[in-house]
């Protein structure tokens, strides 16, 4: 008999096809809000559960998840949306996705910092609205990315790719984070370990930190002040970890010049004062999303399940 595999959300269809192949599968295609009702009703006999974090996965439902499922894998590198510490303290396994969408996310991030500093999305609404007046040397300058000085917070491997990619474009990429990497994973970037010192270089700043309490509001007024003035901010990481209220009077202030924003607290739910504002890009959570990605991050939270299921320790367990 194949292993019941409960999965909260539509997958790509090789995922999909490779969950049809091995488990028995219960799809419950959820779009929208989660209801932690519709995935305790669907439990009945299965083994293991495959969620998203768009899927709030607390405390209290994780007590009444069934002793038989063994394994709860996430379609995410990011956990915060699930209480890692009661899935432990239940003896349920977790699996995460990490590694196979460092590129795809790094990407996602580069593209906001363009979009930022050569003003795309502005640039893009004019010429649909049809209010281009034509070409002047003057029109819609932005600022260029050569020989400026681009801070990285947070040197993970979405970082350390993105170090990667910034200096193809000529930037001095610095980092700041708790502890300095090896070489071969600074790559080209240079450490600096005071945050304020860190802070007051940038020219731009992508935010790269896990969701929590711990990281909640980290970019706050304090730290805003510190930024060079017209500072470029990018966040693909967790949305928690801005205080938006900040942000958003930093933009209007001209403190920050532009932001690029992947990632909201309360998602799909915007900070209303952002959508007013021409220098701000706002993208729906686009980080990861590529088929080549998403494909790789089910075909790994599969192996996870897999090795869980067979008695293994699979390397991407975090609980
Ligand atoms: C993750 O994996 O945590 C991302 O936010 C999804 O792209």
């Amino acid at each position: 008999m194949k292993p019941r595999l409960v999965v909260t959300r539509t997958m790509p269809a090789p995922v999909a096809a490779r969950i049809e192949a091995a488990f028995d599968p219960v799809f419950l295609n959820i779009s929208g809000h989660f209801d932690p009702e519709s995935l305790l009703d669907a439990l009945d006999h299965a083994a293991a559960i495959l969620v998203t974090p768009a899927d709030r996965i607390e405390a209290g439902l994780i007590a009444r998840i069934p002793v038989d499922v063994k394994i709860l894998a996430t379609f995410s590198v990011g956990t915060d949306h699930i209480d890692l510490a009661a899935a432990r303290a239940s003896g349920l396994a977790v699996v995460n996705t990490p590694d196979v969408l460092s590129f795809a996310t790094a990407e996602a991030a580069m593209t906001l910092i363009l979009m930022c500093a050569r003003r795309t999305g502005e640039g893009e609404r004019t010429v649909r609205s049809g209010q281009w007046p034509g070409w002047t040397p003057t029109y819609m300058l932005g600022t260029s990315l050569e020989g400026k000085t681009f801070g990285i917070l947070g040197m993970g491997r979405i970082g350390q790719a993105l170090a990667r990619m910034a200096a193809g474009f000529s930037m001095r990429v610095i980092y700041h984070n708790r502890n300095r990497l090896a070489a071969a994973q600074e790559g080209p970037a240079t450490y600096i370990a005071d945050e304020a010192d860190f802070l007051a270089a940038c020219d731009v700043l992508s935010i790269h930190l896990p969701g929590g309490a711990a990281t909640r509001h980290w970019l706050n007024p304090a730290r805003l002040a510190k930024l060079r003035p017209g500072v470029i901010v990018v966040n693909t990481g967790r949305g928690s970890t801005i205080d938006d209220d900040a942000l958003i009077a930093a933009l209007k202030s001209g403190q920050v010049r532009a932001a690029g924003l992947d990632v909201f607290p309360a998602e799909p739910t915007i900070p209303p004062g952002y959508l007013d504002l021409e220098q701000v890009v706002l993208l729906p959570h686009l980080g990861s999303a590529t088929e080549e990605t998403r494909t790789a991050m089910g075909m790994l939270a599969l192996d996870g399940i897999e090795a869980i299921l067979a008695g293994q320790d699979p390397p991407n367990r975090i609980a």
